[in-house]
């Protein structure tokens, strides 16, 4: 029996993942995971995961989230916890089953890496002190991050361990304190000057359902938010802040971008959001382009620019489909090499995800030419974005209208403003090239 061969998928997928890999080796991730996680039927694949990770040269830190297990373990011990505001109230009697509830979870942690051949280590790398009073209410054992201890983390990261931070600091004076494991991970990222750091969660968020998000935002057609800068993160805040119904999902959402802009505040630039029960999904939110959560950054993550020569074959790549479909005319490196300043690409994490071009035809009128956008990345406003930026270059450089030939976009471009003209309008130059074989309409944008 035959098998047909479809190489292509699997290998754009393979280049995606290479061309990640080589980025991240050598790079430090904190990983906070929320508790519901590690009962889940996709813990083990997670820490196979993290094997995999660590095995490849990244840094892998581990911040257990251990509340819903604290809970369980101060109730069975028939502990009331007080709360300040959605903070516990630690007191003397519940301290230390708080700390043999953060050290079980630890353990379940080195149980799963050590099935997975990679080594880890629980210590005491946070440095505590009290909350103090705050607002005449006293926090008793429930601390805050003093320090964490980098030195001794680094060097357990050299030797490929995975570090594991328990929800606990302890005093200079030994005495232990109940700290959020959000802080650690906080702390930890900003002193180890992580590149990552990843909220792994029992469930699917950010989805578009869940909360109410700015018009502009992108998401896949399962809803799920794409991407988020802090600008849009502070967005979603302030428009679900008008009160209502508690809702917990949404609320959740919001507890997550909030976590991701106070990690932004310490300096951290990416934060990633994906779900832990599901299998595989750190791998693919790390090494395809697509991810499987959500992120948020707060650096420069995609853009328009101009074209280097070795973006060439890229661009050729993308246009390919589109040729082979009639929509674009077939253009050699050479024709692209030439036409080098005239050509923009649309950049994501480094890698070209559409192109097109601005040629002067002289007399007032450039030409839009050469769009092709990514299939897999198609109604993510990126052709719209890329149009939007040539004509804004037009205008900078004093044309008076954008003209674009088109076989089978038409009614595309009419969305953005153009309007079908005739022959008789274009610079005499242009008139004489036009393609009688190819037919095909003409679009102007006055500007
Ligand atoms: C048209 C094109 C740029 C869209 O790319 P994209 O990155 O998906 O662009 P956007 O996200 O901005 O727009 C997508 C929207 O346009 C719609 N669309 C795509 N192609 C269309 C077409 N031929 N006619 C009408 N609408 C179209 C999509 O359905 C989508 O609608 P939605 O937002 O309601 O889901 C891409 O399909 C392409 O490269 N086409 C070839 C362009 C071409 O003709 N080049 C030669 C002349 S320069």
């Amino acid at each position: 029996m035959s098998v047909k061969e479809t190489f292509s998928p699997r290998i754009n997928v393979i280049r995606e993942a290479f061309a990640y890999q080589s980025r991240f080796t050598g790079s430090t991730m904190i990983f906070k995971i929320d508790f519901p996680v590690t009962t889940s039927s996709g813990f083990q694949y997670l820490m196979k995961d993290m094997a995999l990770l660590v095995n490849s040269g990244i840094r892998v830190v581990i911040v257990p989230g251990c509340k819903e297990w604290i809970d369980a373990v101060l109730l069975d011990h028939n502990i009331v916890s007080e709360y300040s505001g959605s903070e516990r109230i630690t007191s003397e009697s519940a301290i230390p089953f708080v700390e043999m509830a953060a050290f079980n979870v630890a353990t379940r942690y080195m149980t799963a890496l050590s099935a997975s051949r990679v080594d880890a280590v629980v210590g005491n790398f946070a440095r505590a002190r009290g909350r103090g009073v705050i607002n005449g209410v006293d926090m008793k054992y429930t601390g805050t991050v003093d320090k964490i201890f980098t030195q001794a983390m680094r060097r357990i990261l050299d030797m490929g361990v995975i570090p594991i931070l328990p929800c606990i600091g302890w005093s200079p004076t030994g005495k232990p304190y109940n700290v959020s494991s959000n802080e650690i991970a906080i702390a930890a990222a900003e002193a180890l000057g992580a590149s990552k750091l990843f909220i792994v969660t029992a469930g699917d968020y950010l989805k578009k359902d869940q909360i109410t998000i700015p018009e502009h935002t992108r998401y896949t057609t399962e809803g799920r938010i794409l991407r988020l800068n802090p600008r849009e993160a502070e967005e979603i805040l302030l428009l679900n802040t008008s009160g209502g119904e508690t809702n917990n999902d949404r609320e959740k959402c919001l507890a997550m971008i909030r976590f991701a802009l106070s990690a932004f505040s310490g300096g951290v630039e990416r934060v990633h959001i994906i779900n832990g029960c599901e299998e595989g999904t750190v791998l693919n939110e790390l090494f395809t382009n697509l991810g499987a959560g959500t992120m948020l950054y707060a650096d420069e993550h995609e853009a328009i620019r101009g074209i280097h020569s070795s973006d060439i074959p890229d661009i050729l790549h993308i246009m390919e489909p589109l040729v082979r479909q009639d929509i674009l005319v077939r253009r050699s490196a050479e024709d692209v090499q030439k036409n080098k300043d005239d050509y923009v690409v649309y950049v994501i994490d480094g890698s070209v995800h559409a192109c097109g071009a601005l040629h002067d035809l002289g007399d007032g009128q450039a030409e839009l030419a050469a769009l092709a956008s990514d299939k897999t990345y198609s109604s993510m406003n990126i052709g719209r974005r890329i149009v939007y930026y040539l004509i804004e270059k037009a205008r900078d450089m004093g044309m008076k209208r954008v003209l674009v030939f088109t076989t089978k976009t038409q009614d595309w471009f009419e969305l953005l403003g153009f309007r079908e003209t005739s022959i008789d309008t274009l610079p005499r130059q242009r008139r004489e090239n036009y393609n009688y074989k190819r037919m095909s309409k003409i679009f102007a944008l006055n500007l």
